[in-house]
């Protein structure tokens, strides 16, 4: 069908060379997360968000043997054209070689600029995916499928898309928001319980940060929910999703850096920096920065000594670390202070800390002296006090 459009403009030109020319590029981004029951409602909606459309599946090795395989299949018998690869599960591979290498793969199947790419796994996949999806031709839809309970509850959703670099954590990177996200947590099935337990820090975060509710939801059903109960991490997912979006939506793009949604991760970032991404998991490293902060917080009298107690003493039901000798791997406190300095100099100056108050109710602030850091890495607290 042919097609012919008449583009009309006539300008002024600014003779005034006072006034700056003013650019301006205004955005609105919306995607629905869509909770699925099981895969087969899951095939089903991503066939409605795909449209016809073709589909380049990138997930890890693992997930791709667990579910991504299967998933692709469905698709295809959906009557849709879908290209899959894979890249080596774990942080280490959140990289910009591994991108590098997405990117070329995309450029060999001729992805179009309408096309969708689909994002199935973790937290790994789903950051690295999201950011190659941001910079092909400029940017591609993408669609998440988190298949780990970290990304359920929260690497999903909110579109910061990023791989690590050597000196720092998610330091290329971009505000990327996907198509949709497409949720079902029948595919934590798999998981293993520490992987279930790093998710169940995110959502402990987001607890404390702001739903006293969601919060006494984990400390009731914690047993429940590192058993697999489906209809009990259905509850949590909701909750925890619900819970971010609202966030998200206040300052999709960190305008005021002060997030109560980076609980944790003024250190827990330092952590995951020192011992060289990998052999501690995100949500533990996070875990132990919230137990850090917390203790930060009681000895600055923000904070009571029975909600410290109440805060750690779930992170350590829950099976997380909360000390420097529950770590999987044993850290030089003094590394962990100046990998924070490093982190200070990217962060204009100031490490910004987000400090619990009440459940619900934080206090951030940059003035945490280093002194202040040792205590709370080394001496952790005694909790039957
Ligand atoms: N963008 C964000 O807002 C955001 C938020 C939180 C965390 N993150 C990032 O997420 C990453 C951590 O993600 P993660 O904890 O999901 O780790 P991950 O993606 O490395 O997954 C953990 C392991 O579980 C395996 N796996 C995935 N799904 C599985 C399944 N259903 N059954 C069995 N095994 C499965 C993976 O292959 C991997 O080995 C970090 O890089 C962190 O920075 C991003
Ligand atoms: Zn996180």
């Amino acid at each position: 069908m042919s097609e012919h459009v008449r583009v009309s403009e006539r300008l002024m030109l600014p003779w005034d060379p006072d006034v700056p020319i003013a650019g301006l590029a205004l955005r609105r981004d919306e995607y629905p997360v869509h909770m699925c029951q099981d895969e087969a409602s899951t095939v089903a909606r991503l066939g409605a968000e795909i449209d016809g459309r073709r589909v380049a599946l990138i997930t890890d090795n693992q997930v791709a043997t667990l579910h991504a395989r299967r998933l692709a299949d469905h698709l295809t018998e959906l009557g849709l054209e879908v290209s899959m690869t894979s890249f080596p599960a774990g942080e280490a591979n959140k990289s910009l070689d591994t991108a590098v290498e997405l990117l070329n793969w995309l450029a060999a199947t001729k992805l179009a600029r309408r096309d969708v790419v689909l994002a199935v796994g973790g937290g790994v996949v789903i950051d690295t995916v999201g950011w190659v999806a941001s910079v092909y031709m400029r940017g591609v839809p993408y669609i998440n499928v988190p298949t780990t309970l970290l990304a359920h509850v929260d690497a999903a959703l909110g579109g910061k898309v990023a791989v690590d670099h050597p000196s720092a954590k998610n330091l290329i990177g971009a505000f990327y928001q996907p198509k949709a996200v497409i949720s079902n947590v029948g595919y934590l099935s798999t998981l293993c319980t520490r992987e279930l337990r790093a998710g169940l820090a995110e959502a402990i975060k987001k607890g404390v940060i702001a739903s006293p509710e969601l919060f006494e939801l984990i400390e009731q059903e914690h047993t429940n929910i590192l058993a697999a109960d489906p209809k009990v991490l259905a509850q949590l997912v909701r909750g925890s999703s619900a819970i971010k979006c609202h966030l998200i939506a206040k300052d999709p793009y960190e305008q005021d850096l002060r997030r109560p949604l980076n609980f944790g991760h003024t250190i827990g970032h330092a952590v995951e920096t020192v011992s060289g991404y990998g052999p501690i998991h995100h949500g533990e490293a996070v875990a132990f920065g919230m137990a850090c902060a917390s203790r930060i917080a009681e000895r600055r009298d923000v904070l009571t000594p029975a909600l410290l107690r109440r805060i750690v003493g779930l992170l350590q039901e829950c099976g997380l670390p909360t000390t420097l000798t529950e770590l999987p791997v044993s850290l030089n406190p003094r590394e962990v202070v100046a990998a924070l300095g490093q982190i200070r100099k990217i962060r204009d100056g100031h490490l910004r800390f987000v400090l619990p108050v009440a459940l619900g109710e934080t206090i951030i602030a940059n003035d945490i002296t280093d002194e202040e850091i040792h205590l709370a890495l080394s001496s952790p607290e005694r909790l039957d006090g």
